[in-house]
């Protein structure tokens, strides 16, 4: 299936397209990854403010389009079936996917304004292998070290409350509207993100199923 996973940043959206990609074998094709692990690659020839992504990242701003339409562009010219996450956050990004790829099913993740703040700011990321905690919602096993690889668990430069707090407005403004454009697609769902994760992909499972 071609799913296109939707919400405000800590929505669960990285958390559920883990998921995905393991029960249907989609390839997870995530924007804020993809520019992390190219955080500071040269696009000052793409008539940017910065120079490189890190700026734009790290004050919780968005990307330039140019980069990250490129981004997806090539990703999804090598995927099947996926789950899109953390793309298009703008209009324009959305009418840029419309020419590149049909969707299946639209998910949209649902969550209130304070339950994003508390999930970011206490969220930590496995250094090695990215894998995903929270220090009071779901801790690792050992304080600092991640489950899955044994590797550290950090904080993201841009999950303090300064960046989190402007990620939100950025959301409001700009991707907000790309949910309301996608309302009356076939195939959106909008799915309660505040129940726990396994609820939550309970829910998930159900819509994909129905539609894909
Ligand atoms: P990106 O990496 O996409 O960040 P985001 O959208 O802010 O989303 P997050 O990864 O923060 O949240 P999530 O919804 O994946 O939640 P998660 O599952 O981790 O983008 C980062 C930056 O890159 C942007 O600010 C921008 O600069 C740039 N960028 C990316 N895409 C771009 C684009 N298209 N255009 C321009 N710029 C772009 O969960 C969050 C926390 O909550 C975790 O700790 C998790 O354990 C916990 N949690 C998850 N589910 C639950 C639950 N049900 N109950 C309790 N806790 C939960
Ligand atoms: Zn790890």
């Amino acid at each position: 299936p071609r799913i296109l996973i939707l919400g405000p940043p800590g929505a669960g959206k990285g958390t559920q397209s883990v998921n995905l990609a393991d029960t249907y074998g989609v390839e997870h094709i995530t924007t804020g990854d993809a520019l992390r692990a190219n955080k500071d690659m040269d696009i000052s020839d793409m008539d940017t403010e910065y120079d490189t992504p890190r700026e734009y990242m790290e004050a919780g701003d968005l990307v330039p389009d140019a980069v990250v339409n490129a981004i997806v562009d090539e990703a999804l010219s090598q995927a099947d079936g996926f789950v899109l996450d953390g793309y298009p956050r703008n209009l324009e990004q959305a009418e840029e996917l419309e020419g590149m790829t049909d969707l299946d099913v639209i998910l949209s993740l649902d969550v209130s304004r304070e339950e994003l703040v508390d999930r970011l700011t206490g969220r930590r990321v496995c250094d090695d292998c990215g894998a995903n905690y929270h220090v009071e919602f779901s801790p690792p096993e050992a304080e600092g070290v991640c489950d899955e690889c044994g590797g550290d668990l950090i904080q993201r430069e841009d999950d303090n409350e300064e960046s989190v707090r402007n990620r939100l407005d950025v959301f409001d403004e700009n991707t907000a509207p790309v949910i309301a454009h996608y309302e009356d697609h076939e195939g959106f769902v909008a799915i309660d993100g505040e129940q726990t994760p396994d609820e939550v992909w309970d829910d998930i499972e159900n819509a994909v199923d129905e539609h894909a």
